[in-house]
């Protein structure tokens, strides 16, 4: 999975910094290399690079983004041969002192519009494939609810990790057999049909579970686990295909049980006090007895103790 160090990521990147950019222009059909140097600082990441040079080298330089955070997952593109979130990669992981030269290219996978920026209908084509919403089979009670579905801390633990995607596309990218065959739903899809395929609210699990069951499914996947080593959100798609494949074995022998949470009335507001747990523990200073009423202040010379 993609490891965050922080060591590399909080030190300066090289006082100057040569950009390699992959430039397509859809009019000409021309692709090309394009080199820009610029000026760096500590906390510059690759999006800014490339904004710094939209700005001021090259004004036609197309890519995509929005939060800068790697939250909305729009940034994804290669970097120096791997597939990441420009906005999450601090130029001091990729460029050094000794090789200060950053190589930026469209995914892989994906079909380029212009320049950095891809062509997603596919993906989420494919995504919209494996029905990635909570299906009921009383329409009804799901579009006019007066009761409400629940899930135990436990229960949501299970899918936890598999709903974190942002569909950024990076785990299709770095996908070698979605590079050979466009019919494989690819990890994206698959995860997220996992995903809502043990979620115990959910009861669509015998139309998803048909829908991967073939070689554009589940059995696509040789395993070479590269989606899982550039998921920037440590979604880990290539184990939730690899249990989608034992859940989809258990169905095909009928030995698969899936536990359905039905509708359930909603928690209502009771004034009671709710007493903490005896184990509670807070910073020192700190009155229980208060925050159990009302919002407390805490110094800041307790904060920092
Ligand atoms: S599984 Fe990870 S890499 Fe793939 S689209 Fe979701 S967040 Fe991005
Ligand atoms: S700009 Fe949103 S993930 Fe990078």
């Amino acid at each position: 999975m993609a490891v965050f160090d922080p060591k590399v990521a909080t030190r300066p990147p090289p006082r100057k910094v040569k950009v390699v950019i992959r430039k397509y222009n859809p009019e000409t059909g021309k692709a090309w290399w394009q080199e820009h140097e610029i000026e760096t600082y500590r906390g510059m990441t690759v999006l800014d690079a490339l904004l710094k040079i939209k700005e001021e080298q090259d004004h036609t330089l197309t890519l995509r983004y929005s939060c800068r955070m790697a939250v909305c997952g729009s940034c994804g593109m290669t970097i120096n041969g791997t597939p990441r979130l420009a906005c999450q990669t601090q130029l001091a992981q990729v460029a050094s002192n000794h090789n200060p030269v950053v190589r930026v290219e469209p995914m892989y996978n994906f079909k380029v519009v212009k320049d950095l920026l891809t062509d997603f209908t596919e993906f989420f084509e494919k995504h919209r494939k494996v029905k990635p919403y909570l299906i009921r089979e009383d329409i009804e009670e799901q579009e006019n609810p007066k009761l409400e579905y629940r899930l135990t801390p436990e229960e949501y633990e299970e899918f936890y990790q598999y709903s974190l995607c942002i569909a950024c596309g990076l785990c299709v990218s770095a996908c070698p057999i979605f590079a050979s065959d466009t019919r494989f739903l690819g990890p994206q899809a698959l995860a997220q049909a996992y995903r809502f395929v043990i979620d115990p609210r959910d009861e669509g699990y015998k139309v998803r579970l048909e829908l991967v069951d073939s070689l554009d499914g589940v059995f696509g996947c040789h395993f070479a686990a590269s989606c899982s080593a550039v998921c920037p959100k440590e979604v880990d798609p290539a184990a939730a295909i690899q249990r989608l494949r034992s859940l989809l074995l258990k169905y095909r022998l009928k030995l698969f049980r899936k536990k359905i949470n039905g509708p359930v009335e909603p928690l209502r507001e009771v004034k009671e006090k709710v007493p903490l747990p005896g184990d509670a523990q807070t910073l020192d200073g700190v009155d229980l007895e208060a925050l159990e009423n009302q919002p407390v202040v805490i110094p800041v010379e307790i904060l920092s103790k």
